[in-house]
């Protein structure tokens, strides 16, 4: 499973990228939004620091206007993904953007079957929100599970991107469910590592070893 970041905060994603394991990054207006710059100069500060897809959305409403916005946003730099909403509106730019070799980030997948028109559009990835079904009583992980089986039914390439991700625990779903990649925010990707016993194991061996 592939890493990603997701922030447009750029002190995060380099401290993502010193841990040497940041295959990419995911953005939002939210999240362009927190870190307090324009979206396309953020996008291009963020695409100067990663050699990963960099995702950045694409505001409508219409399909032209998704367009016309996907067509400027990869002129940012080659490795920009334009995000679009898993809609109508989106799946028609999704369609006419793919064709252009430009690729695609469906976001806000709620349902499986979403995710399979959004393949069929041609999207590079699909994102489905793990946080926000789970907010809701809802099944993150069988969400994914069940986009597993149709995309390897059907041999889809469009990989699956787990989003909204909030705790180790959706990760380890994620990981569980086989997700291709896995978009975290930077505190979660730090505490993939916490575990008590390995702090205590570490500090025992470092006294028995006389650096204590
Ligand atoms: C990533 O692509 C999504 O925009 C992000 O993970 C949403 O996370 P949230 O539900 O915590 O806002």
């Amino acid at each position: 499973m592939k890493f990603f970041i997701d922030t447009a905060d750029p002190a995060q994603i380099k401290q993502a990228a010193d841990l040497g394991l940041l295959d990419g990054v995911t953005t939002n207006p939210t999240l362009i939004k927190r870190a307090g710059l324009p979206r396309d100069s953020a996008l291009q500060t963020i695409c100067a620091l990663v050699d990963g897809p960099v995702s950045g959305e694409a505001l409508g409403p219409d399909a032209d206007t998704f367009i016309k916005e996907g067509l400027a946003l990869a002129e940012i730099a080659e490795n920009i993904v334009v995000k679009l909403p898993a809609n109508a509106a989106g799946l028609k730019a999704c369609r006419a953007l793919s064709q252009r070799g430009i690729a695609v980030n469906m976001t806000l997948i709620f349902q499986p079957v979403q995710a399979l028109l959004c393949a069929r559009a041609g999207a590079a990835f699909v994102s489905p929100f793990l946080g926000r079904l789970d907010d809701i009583c809802s099944s993150g992980m069988e969400l994914i599970e069940e986009m597993r089986i149709i995309f390897d039914n059907y041999g889809f390439e469009t990989e699956i991107l787990a989003a909204s991700i909030r705790s180790p625990e959706h990760v380890k779903q994620a990981a569980l469910a086989g997700a291709d990649v896995c978009t975290v925010p930077l505190d979660v990707l730090l505490k993939l590592l916490n575990h008590p016993l390995t702090a205590s194991g570490i500090a025992a061996f470092e006294a028995d070893a006389g650096l204590r």
